[in-house]
């Protein structure tokens, strides 16, 4: 059952919030659930309401067997029952777990985590909605695979692909820190506001309404003129780059929406404010010790880090051909001051033309996984989320390509599974998710 709610942002209505009830944080139903067991009906341990996939609940068994808990699936597949309880296990499953809603009469923290959500996106809680991004990692899995391979508080993973930013934000969160590599600066950008605005709030919103002035009275129509104001009123770059979003956020909706700049601009920095308020509240609440974040511009076919040092390599490199991620944000990247032909010249994926692109797309992906490999400390995990596309009628396997070379490079797979797409069905035949252990 779904139903609208007005949302209020500084007494001007901006959008309509949907929500379904399903994800309405809601405690009677810890309290149905406590008259439910005292039935003695034999759930621990309760799915999340958005877990529909077979790839799903194969991820959420592979969790728990990491976590170190030995269970059986009982009622209908939505519930567990635990076979080693402990307040230690329970501990775990409470703060790390990402496909769990109730262990053992308790709210888990993902699940407390996920009402703080701007958006009418499931998956867009906190400040992962920020900017629209096309081939965002789902966040759920992010954190399931997190918990999978194993990593810890104080642990370090790579993303050399990190795109919007969506591992740095899953890692930030379990306090696992986080380097993430992009060629896109635009990426950078978006991985940097969604992890370090939370530490500068206050600074953020200080400045807010001079600037939202100096937008509404059209005195920076340009992009030159924005820039300079930000750097006359803060030396800060987080506080900066915040503000530096929020304007590409408007220029997307322009661009691509053919929404009003103005409106747009003074929508988003409120709901970008909204969602760094909210992550701040659900850290105190929780007690979250969040991990460090470091991204760069960088080449994933170059990483500038010492062989074997990272705890672990979760990532998604472009889909072959799949997606043009510079033509995709031209619009930002050009207000930004960018040259997009120098930086298209290194965006793998998108170089050459007809076979010749394929063949470009190969060599460059198997640098980037030889770096991989070296990065990676001995007996780790690298996940690789990857799909086969269609290019002029012909599906290129991408899939068998990565497993092949992986392999032959000393790594082990050892999972293969397949996840469904949404929304790309034209040209997107599979994905999957690559699990391999650096063996030799
Ligand atoms: C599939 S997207 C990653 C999406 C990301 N997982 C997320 O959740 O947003 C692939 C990314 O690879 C980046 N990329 C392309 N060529 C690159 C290169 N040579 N080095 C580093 N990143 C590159 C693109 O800019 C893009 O952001």
């Amino acid at each position: 059952m779904m139903k609208t709610k007005k949302l209020k942002i500084e007494g001007d209505v901006k959008t309509d919030k949907i929500e379904s009830e399903l994800w309405v944080y809601n405690e009677s139903e810890l309290w149905d659930y406590k008259r439910d067991n005292n039935k003695n009906t034999l759930r621990d341990l309760t799915l999340l309401d958005n877990v529909q996939f077979i790839y799903e609940l194969y991820l959420a068994e592979l969790e728990l067997k990491s976590l170190g808990v030995d269970f059986e699936v009982v009622n209908g597949l939505r519930e567990f029952q635990i076979l080693n309880k402990s307040c230690e296990i329970k501990d775990l499953i409470k703060k790390k777990s990402a496909y769990f809603k109730i262990i053992d009469g308790e709210f888990t923290d993902y699940f407390q985590i996920i009402q703080k959500n701007q958006t009418r996106s499931v998956n867009q809680y906190l400040t992962h909605w920020i900017y629209p991004y096309k081939g965002k990692f789902h966040p759920q899995m992010i954190r399931a695979l997190l918990n999978i391979i194993g990593l810890k508080e104080g642990d370090t993973i790579l993303d050399p692909f990190s795109g919007s930013g969506t591992t740095a934000l899953e890692s930030q969160l379990l306090g696992i820190n986080f380097i993430g590599i992009d060629i896109s600066p635009l990426c950078v950008v978006q991985g940097r506001v969604k992890t370090e605005s939370v530490y500068v709030i206050d600074e953020i919103e200080k400045l807010k309404n001079k600037i939202l002035a100096s937008v509404v009275d059209g005195l920076v129509k340009t992009d030159e003129n924005y820039y300079k104001l930000l750097d006359t009123l803060t030396k800060d770059e987080k506080v900066k780059n915040f503000y530096v979003l929020a304007r590409l956020l408007a220029v997307s909706d322009k661009s691509r929406r053919n929404r009003d700049f103005v409106n747009s601009f003074i929508k988003n920095v409120n709901l970008m404010l909204a969602s760094v308020k909210d992550y701040l509240q659900i850290k105190e609440k929780l007690n979250l010790k969040l991990g460090n974040i470091k991204i760069e511009v960088g080449d994933a076919r170059n990483i500038k880090l010492q062989d074997n040092s990272v705890d672990g390599i979760i990532t998604s490199p472009p889909y072959s051909i799949a997606l043009d991620y510079v033509q995709n944000d031209i619009h930002s990247l050009i207000d930004l001051g960018y040259d997009v032909l120098k930086i298209r010249d290194s965006v793998i994926g998108v170089r050459g033309n007809g076979k010749n692109r394929i063949e470009l797309y190969n060599e460059d992906m198997k640098k980037s996984y030889k770096e991989m490999y070296r990065v990676l400390k001995p007996d780790r995990y690298a996940v690789i989320v990857i799909g086969n596309a269609t290019y002029q009628g012909q599906e290129i396997k991408t899939v068998e390509f990565t497993i092949e070379y992986m392999e032959n490079i000393g790594f082990q797979l050892v999972h293969n599974i397949n996840k469904i797409i949404f929304g790309l069905y034209n040209v997107m035949k599979k994905e999957n998710i690559l699990i391999f252990k650096k063996v030799k």
